[in-house]
C-alpha cells in the first residue's frame, strides 16, 4: 500500500507510560503527523497501568516530542495531534480490558461511520505478550484489519520464543505480525542494500577473495538508564546481539535479491542465518565473551559501576558487553570471521562496520615503507558519523615512494543537507501501510535464538568470576581484545 491517509486507523500503544513510548514512539508518530504521513483519521490509543489523565499523559509526551524534533516544534501542530490522544488505564492481565478496548474500538467506528483499520503496538516486555494476544483474541480483536508489532527481544531464549510466537500465531497470520527490530528503520542501515546492490563495484570484491574479516562495533556511552529491572534479565546478548547486530551482519552478507520485497529480502537473510556456524561446547570461550563495566569516567564526568546503578542486584552477573566470533559457512564466505561486539558505558557512542580487505599480495614499489601499514577497510558508519568511509593507502608528495593512510568520505549530511528521519519513523509508517520488509519475520528470530541458545546455557550455568571486568568509559574487557588478537587482528578504534 503505497499510501494510507484514506485508511482510518485506531493505535493501540500497550506499555504508554514506559520509555519506549515517551522516548521514541510517540515522537516518531508526532513526526509522522507534521508531515502529514498519518491517516486523516487517527486515533491514538495509549493503554497503561498508572492512573493519569490524558491532558497528563499529553504534556509528558509533549517534552520528548518537543526534545525530538530537530528544531521544528510548533505547539500548533502538537496540539492538534494530541487531540487524537485517548488514554486507557487498565490491567492487561484481566479480560475486561480487552472488552474496554472492544467496546472503546466499536464506538469511534459508530462515530466515523467506518470500520478501521487496527494496529496493536506491544511496547512491553515480552513476558505480557503472550496474555495481551490472548486477550485480544478473546475480545475478537484479531480482525483481519488488525497488525501487531511487537519489540524485541521476543522471549528470553529459543523456547520462550516459540511459546510466544505460537500464541500469536494462534490469533494472526505472519502477515499480520511485525516483528520490529529498530536498527533495520535507520537510514544509514537501509543504505547498505542501496551501497551493496544499486553499485556495479561492490559486488566483485565482496567476498573471501578480497575481505579478510569483517568487525561490527555498536558501542554506547550510556548506561542502562531507567531500564535496569529490563535489562537485569536481558544483558548485552538479548538486548543486542542476538538482534541488532545480527541484522547488520546479515545485511553485509546477504546474496543479492531478485527483488526489492518483503519475501525475498527476507528468504536471503534466513539464507545467511542458516549458514552461520553453530556454536559448540569446546569452542564456545574462544568464540564468545561477555564484561561487565565497573566504574570510570565518561566525558571527565565520574560514572558508577554497573552493580552500584538503581535496580542492579550488588552481585548482579548480568553481562553489559558482549562480543562473538562468527563464520558463514557458504561460498562466498567461508573462513572469513566476522566478528561483533556490543557494549554500554563504553569510550564512544559510535556504531560502525569495518570490511577488511586482505592485504596486497607482494611488495612491487623500490621503497615500500608504510605499505600494508593501514589495511584497506570499508567503513560504513551508522551513527553519530553517517556515512561511508574508504580507508586505503596513497603516495605521500615530495617523498621517493613512501605510502601514508588516507580516508575518501561519502557522508549524509553534506550530500543531502537534511535531517534523516528518526528508525522509528521510517518503521511505524511501513506497519501502517503493511510493508514488511524491514521486519522481522518469525523463522529468522528463532534462528538467532538457536544460535546463540549454546552460549546463553553456558553463561547462565557459569556465572563469571572476574566482574565488573571494565571500567567505564573504556573499550571493553581484555578478552574483547584477545578474541580478535589471537587471529593477529585487532578492533579499530572508531575516528
Ligand atoms: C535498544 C536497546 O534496542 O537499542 C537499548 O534495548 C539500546 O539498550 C538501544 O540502548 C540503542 O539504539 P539506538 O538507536 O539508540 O542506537
Amino acid at each position: 500500500m503505497d499510501d494510507n491517509r484514506d485508511q482510518n486507523t485506531i493505535f493501540v500503544l500497550f506499555g504508554a507510560t514506559g520509555d519506549l513510548a515517551w522516548r521514541k514512539i510517540v515522537p516518531a508518530l508526532f513526526r509522522l503527523f507534521c508531515n502529514t504521513k498519518l491517516p486523516q483519521r487517527f486515533l491514538l490509543l495509549c493503554v497503561g497501568r498508572q492512573s493519569m489523565t490524558e491532558r497528563a499523559l499529553s504534556e509528558r509526551f509533549k517534552e520528548s516530542a518537543a526534545a525530538r524534533a530537530h528544531g521544528t516544534f510548533s505547539n500548533d501542530d502538537w496540539q492538534r495531534f494530541s487531540e487524537q490522544i485517548r488514554y486507557l488505564s487498565a490491567d492487561v492481565s484481566i479480560q475486561k480490558t480487552y472488552a474496554d478496548l472492544a467496546q472503546f474500538i466499536h464506538q469511534q467506528e459508530q462515530q466515523w461511520t467506518q470500520t478501521s483499520q487496527l494496529l496493536f503496538y506491544f511496547s512491553m516486555p515480552s513476558t505480557f505478550f503472550s496474555p495481551i494476544v490472548e486477550g485480544l483474541g478473546g475480545a475478537k480483536l484479531n480482525r483481519n484489519d488488525a497488525v501487531v508489532v511487537v519489540e524485541k527481544p521476543i522471549g528470553h531464549d529459543l523456547q520462550s520464543f516459540r511459546d510466544i510466537d505460537n500464541t500469536l500465531k494462534r490469533f494472526f497470520t505472519e502477515e499480520q505480525i511485525f516483528r520490529i527490530d529498530h536498527f533495520l528503520g535507520k537510514e544509514t542501515v537501509q543504505n547498505i542494500f542501496a551501497m551493496r546492490f544499486g553499485n556495479p563495484i561492490f559486488e566483485p570484491i565482496w567476498n573471501r577473495r578480497y575481505v579478510d574479516h569483517v568487525a561490527i562495533t555498536v558501542a554506547e556511552t550510556l548506561g542502562v538508564e531507567r531500564r535496569a529491572s529490563y535489562y537485569e534479565h536481558a544483558g548485552a546478548l538479548r538486548d543486542m546481539l542476538q538482534n541488532h547486530l545480527l541484522q547488520l551482519l546479515c545485511l553485509i552478507a546477504i546474496e543479492p535479491p531478485v527483488v526489492y520485497d518483503a519475501s525475498d529480502i527476507r528468504n536471503r537473510k534466513m539464507d545467511v542465518m542458516s549458514a552461520i556456524r553453530p556454536f559448540n561446547k569446546e569452542t564456545l570461550d574462544q568464540r564468545a565473551i561477555r564484561g561487565q563495566y565497573d566504574k570510570g569516567r565518561i566525558g571527565g564526568a565520574e560514572v558508577p559501576s554497573y552493580r552500584d546503578d538503581l535496580d542492579v542486584a550488588p552481585a548482579s552477573t548480568t553481562e553489559t558487553f558482549a562480543a562473538v566470533k562468527l563464520f558463514i559457512d557458504n561460498w562466498r564466505w567461508q573462513d572469513v570471521a566476522f566478528y561483533l561486539r556490543t557494549g554500554k558505558r563504553m569510550a564512544a557512542s559510535v556504531s560502525e562496520i569495518s570490511v577488511r580487505f586482505r592485504d596486497v599480495p607482494h611488495c612491487a614499489f623500490p621503497v615500500c615503507f608504510g605499505l600494508n601499514s593501514q589495511p584497506v577497510r570499508l567503513i560504513i558508519q551508522i551513527q553519530p558519523q553517517e556515512g561511508i568511509v574508504l580507508k586505503f593507502m596513497a603516495k605521500e608528495p615530495g617523498s621517493l615512494m613512501t605510502l601514508k593512510p588516507v580516508d575518501m568520505r561519502f557522508s549524509y549530511k553534506e550530500s543531502f543537507n537534511i535531517a534523516t528521519p528518526d528508525a522509528y519513523e521510517t518503521l511505524l509508517w511501513d506497519a501502517l501501510r503493511g510493508d514488511a520488509t524491514l521486519f522481522m519475520r518469525a523463522d529468522q528470530v528463532e534462528a538467532a535464538w538457536q544460535l546463540f541458545a549454546p552460549v546463553l546455557t553456558a553463561w547462565s550455568e557459569t556465572p563469571p568470576n572476574d566482574f565488573p571486568n571494565y571500567a567505564a568509559g573504556s573499550w571493553g574487557p581484555e578478552s574483547s581484545d584477545e578474541l580478535i588478537h589471537s587471529d593477529k587482528r585487532q578492533w579499530l578504534i572508531p575516528d
